[in-house]
């Protein structure tokens, strides 16, 4: 098998896009980059056309760097770009079909879709909601999750969905940093056949903030959960009493239509700002191009609706081109391994969108899985999220995609909004590993530390050189660390991604992973800081620093290393104790798999602790020069216990 692998790592350089394929393909144009790159505005202009606008932007871009506002007063309302524009041509189209983990199906027509976000609109206004209130969502992969998201947008309300997976504390968190006033969750869900009590988790959370007036409960599982007399109103509740029809409010492009917090270098998430607009625009064409959506496709992208993929490529992208889109709530492994394809061949999903971190689990539980479905419907593949190895893509591309499906490695990022480093199907050839090329009008580069080009084949860090329609326009109620963080690097025009990458000899880009203390557990982003002082907060820890450790179908895993308070000595309890703590007040996605107790962690003179060191030790490798430590004795001894665990 890994000898088969390498032979066609070496024969598959370049996989030309199937001839079939090109011919129907929504994008098989390959001029369109240069089109795009005579005039970028231009270009976008024209692809605007691909939304319904109430009146058309008076210019297509103002940029004073780093702020960009794109098509200057137009009017559109997102919600109705995703359902009320479908309802003569599609209306008893299927827009969502839903599968819960324990095999129930729900089924929503587009027309179905309008009518439930149309009277939970209503109810939402009834509740008083108003344009520009910002609404908190923390629920699971259930359709109300979507019918929610587009609810709020009709209105004018931003949302800001926080992953369900995230602790109490993390949702309180948010809520604080945006004064939210009004919050949807629901009574439980199921995570490999056992409820989560999530109405728990959302009131103390609630408890631990004074903003939110109203909380509003989808019942689930139908399980007995405490409602608040004056705060809390059950979802059928209001939605049955709710009149249906509800016009949608008309928003400038520039209006925000949703904030969505990820991690960063500092502590606290950041919400990123996006508007209306320009992420339309984005969202609309990438799905378009990059999935090549068909009126006839079932579209499944396994992503969670909390983070910035579900907003992209499960709601505002496929609505928006009225697309057939499959949600699955719940594990890739439950009840069997073969659940995700049981659900493609059942479902005859045709078009596949997960993460390398799932592929790599897919390929460790072995070939004959999905071999004993049919998966024939299938015709495009793609990932997102992490650096995927050829290795993965090759095992993807074979054993999911029978060589038949194109593969659409697909590099972005929350603050990106959409899609900006990926192959067009019906044009790219592919690289296994490579996210190829720039989206048409993208315009990226490989940096060195001053802002020169670094030359081909070398490591540099990704930059964004020009604007693009559904980039970030500020971090909520921060703006100062908006510039610090991605346009103090080089001159403010250009975009600091975070990430590192290099080019090729055809100039194909090879994303290298963060280069900022975010790591990667699964594809899901957290910030190293925000665990450490997690960590710290508990009373017995002094002093702690994390890193992620490679690891082979995770991508990293959390590792931290940790100095206890005077007197405090060490035991497998308060070990347990602490992964607990950081599960509790973050969520189970940033568990540490390791903890290391020490005396003291490397740091430099100045007292600056070594993540680079730490980093190394954990993934055994040479930890480099370590002369500049005020105390290098310390990394011999952290080796020995890191060798030690094994
Ligand atoms: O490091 C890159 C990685 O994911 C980061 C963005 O994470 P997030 O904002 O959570 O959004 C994830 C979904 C868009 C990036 O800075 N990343 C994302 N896609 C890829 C990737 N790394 C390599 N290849 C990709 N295709």
């Amino acid at each position: 098998m890994e000898e088969a692998i390498e032979s066609s790592l070496k024969e598959w350089q370049k996989i030309e896009p199937p001839e079939e394929f090109v011919k129907k393909a929504n994008m098989n144009d390959p001029d369109i980059y240069d089109m795009a790159e005579k005039d970028y505005e231009r270009f976008w202009e024209g692809i605007a056309e691909n939304i319904d606008w109430y009146s058309k932007w008076k210019s297509v871009l103002e940029w004073e760097p780093p702020h960009a506002r794109w098509f200057i007063e137009g009017k559109l309302n997102a919600s109705y770009n995703c359902l009320d524009r479908h309802i003569d041509s599609r209306g008893d189209k299927t827009a969502i079909i839903w599968e819960g983990e324990k095999g129930d199906i729900r089924k929503y027509t587009y027309r179905q879709l309008l009518d439930a976000t149309s009277r939970f609109a209503n109810s939402l206004k009834d509740m008083g909601v108003k344009k520009g209130d910002i609404v908190t969502i923390y629920l699971p992969m259930i359709p109300e999750a979507v019918i929610a998201m587009l609810a709020c947008a009709r209105i004018g309300a931003p949302h800001s969905v926080v992953f369900a997976g995230f602790s109490a504390d993390a949702l309180a968190q948010r809520i604080e940093n945006s004064r939210s006033k009004f919050l949807i969750t629901c009574d439980g869900y199921l995570r490999r056949g056992k409820e989560i009590p999530h109405k728990k988790r959302a009131d103390e959370g609630v408890s631990r903030v004074d903003t939110v007036d109203k909380v509003i409960v989808v019942r689930h599982t139908g399980s007995d959960v405490p409602m608040s007399k004056q705060r809390d109103v059950w979802w059928h509740e209001v939605m049955d009493s709710a009149s249906t029809g509800c016009d949608p409010e008309i928003m400038d492009s520039e209006d925000m239509l949703f904030l969505m917090y990820t991690s960063g270098t500092t502590g606290k998430p950041k919400g990123v700002v996006h508007t209306t607009g320009g992420y339309m625009v984005g969202t609309h064409i990438t799905t378009n191009w990059v999935f090549d959506i068909k009126e006839d496709d079932i579209y499944w992208c396994t992503a969670d609706v909390g983070w910035i993929t579900g907003h992209s490529y499960i709601v505002y992208g496929p609505l928006s081109n009225g697309a057939t889109i499959l949600i699955y709530e719940g594990a890739p492994d439950y009840p069997e391994r073969d659940r995700f394809w049981d659900i493609v061949e059942r479902h005859k999903v045709t078009i596949f969108y997960t993460a390398p971190t799932a592929i790599r689990a897919f390929m460790r539980w072995g070939e004959d899985i999905p071999a004993k479905h049919d998966l024939s419907t299938l015709r495009l593949l793609g990932t997102v999220g992490e650096p995927i190895n050829p290795r993965a893509w090759l095992w993807y591309y074979e054993n999911i995609g029978n060589k038949r499906c194109p593969v659409v490695d697909t590099w972005w990022q929350t603050e990106t909004g959409m899609i900006m480093i990926t192959p067009l199907p019906g044009i790219t050839p592919l690289k296994p590993g490579s996210a190829t090329r720039p989206f048409p009008g993208i315009k990226a580069k490989v940096l060195d530390d001053e802002g020169n080009e670094v030359s081909q084949g070398h490591g540099g860090y990704l930059a964004l050189t020009r604007p693009w329609p559904s980039m970030i326009r500020t971090v909520y109620k921060n703006e100062q660390r908006f510039i610090d963080t991605y346009w103090s690097k080089w001159d403010i025009d250009t975009y600091m991604s975070e990430d590192g990458a290099r080019r090729d000899e055809d100039s194909y880009f090879w994303i290298l992973g963060r280069v900022d203390d975010v790591i990667k557990v699964a594809g899901h982003r957290l910030g190293t800081m925000e665990i450490e002082s997690t960590l710290v907060s508990h009373p017995e820890v002094a002093e702690a620093a994390v890193v992620g450790k490679k690891d082979e179908v995770k991508g990293e895993v959390i590792v931290a290393y940790v100095t206890l308070a005077e007197r405090i000595s060490e035991s497998d309890n308060l070990m347990s104790d602490l992964v607990d703590h950081v599960a509790d007040e973050i969520g189970p996605i940033a568990r540490p798999a390791h903890i290391f107790f020490t005396d003291e962690l490397p740091k430099t003179r100045s007292g600056k602790i070594m993540r680079r060191i730490l980093k190394s030790i954990a993934d055994g490798e040479d930890v480099g020069d370590i002369t500049t430590l005020q105390n290098p004795e310390i990394v011999e001894e952290l080796k020995r216990k890191v060798d030690e665990s094994g």
